[in-house]
């Protein structure tokens, strides 16, 4: 927390923290939540109640392969930028976070308005407003302050709610799919489970599904899906599910 904030709860001045600080987005961070892989998530206090402030940190630790698909694709169209972000000097390396950051708000405001079952984003959809959230993703907090929602991988689940669970993850998945988005990481990892609803959450790697590669991701999300729920003793086939998410009906 003291990296984060000073003594008097002020985010370092400059930083996309002390910009949604200023602006009353998010008035305080009270806690980390989890320091995954790419982000650390904490919880904050907002006019909105409970908020997740999901932090993308140094770029440095992200996996290469998974920026390429940006790198090579849609994504950095601008020389310079691509060559900064390769070298991942200082400006290319927060380039990078807050590319990230964007491309999870787009993807959650996309879904949120859609109706599907991910975390109401904040900041947003205009695109300045994303813009000035820099690297932090503001959303809404799944859970109670004094219990956050835990992962589906987490869970105790009995047998009927580790089915519910699963169909609701399936139709999730479909929902996703009929928006045109394939998730990318799709797993009881990143499957929140609140008040007997499922959530989707870490969201900025999703793709298009009209994209070359779509099918063969959607693929895998089926296959990590079926995998992850076999420890809540649920026995499926990826195959079918498959199936399932890409039916017409
Ligand atoms: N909106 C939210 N409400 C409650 N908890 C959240 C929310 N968003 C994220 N979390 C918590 O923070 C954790 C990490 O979030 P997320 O999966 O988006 O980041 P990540 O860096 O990809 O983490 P990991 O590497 O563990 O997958 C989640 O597993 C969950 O416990
Ligand atoms: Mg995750």
């Amino acid at each position: 927390m003291t990296a984060l904030l000073d003594a008097e709860g002020r985010a370092a001045p400059g930083t996309a923290l002390a910009r949604l600080q200023e602006r009353g987005f998010v008035h305080e961070i009270l806690g980390e939540l989890k320091s995954g892989k790419e982000a650390t998530v904490y919880l904050g206090r907002s006019p909105l109640g409970p908020v997740a402030v999901k932090i993308y940190r140094d770029a440095e630790v992200r996996s290469f392969k998974n920026d390429q698909r940006y790198l090579e694709g849609r994504w950095v169209g601008d020389a310079r930028l691509s060559r900064a972000i390769q070298r991942r000097s200082g400006a290319g390396r927060e380039a990078l976070k807050a590319m990230w950051a964007a491309q999870e708000y787009l993807v959650l405001w996309e879904a949120w308005r859609a109706g599907l079952p991910v975390p109401e984003p904040l900041v947003g959809p205009h695109v300045s407003d994303i813009t000035m959230a820099g690297e932090v993703v503001l959303m809404r907090f799944v859970g109670d302050p004094d219990a956050p929602a835990p992962r589906l991988s987490d869970a105790l689940l009995d047998a009927d709610e580790a089915a519910d669970a699963f169909a609701q993850s399936v139709a999730a998945m479909k929902a996703l799919w009929r928006l045109g988005l394939v998730h990318g990481d799709f797993s009881t990892y990143n499957l929140l489970w609140w008040q007997g609803r499922v959530t989707v959450i870490d969201v900025p790697q999703a793709m298009r599904a009209d994209q070359p590669a779509a099918r063969e991701v959607l693929a895998q999300d089926a296959a990590s899906l079926v995998r992850t729920f076999a420890r809540l003793g649920i026995e499926a086939d990826a195959d079918e599910v498959l199936r399932t998410v890409t039916a017409e009906h």
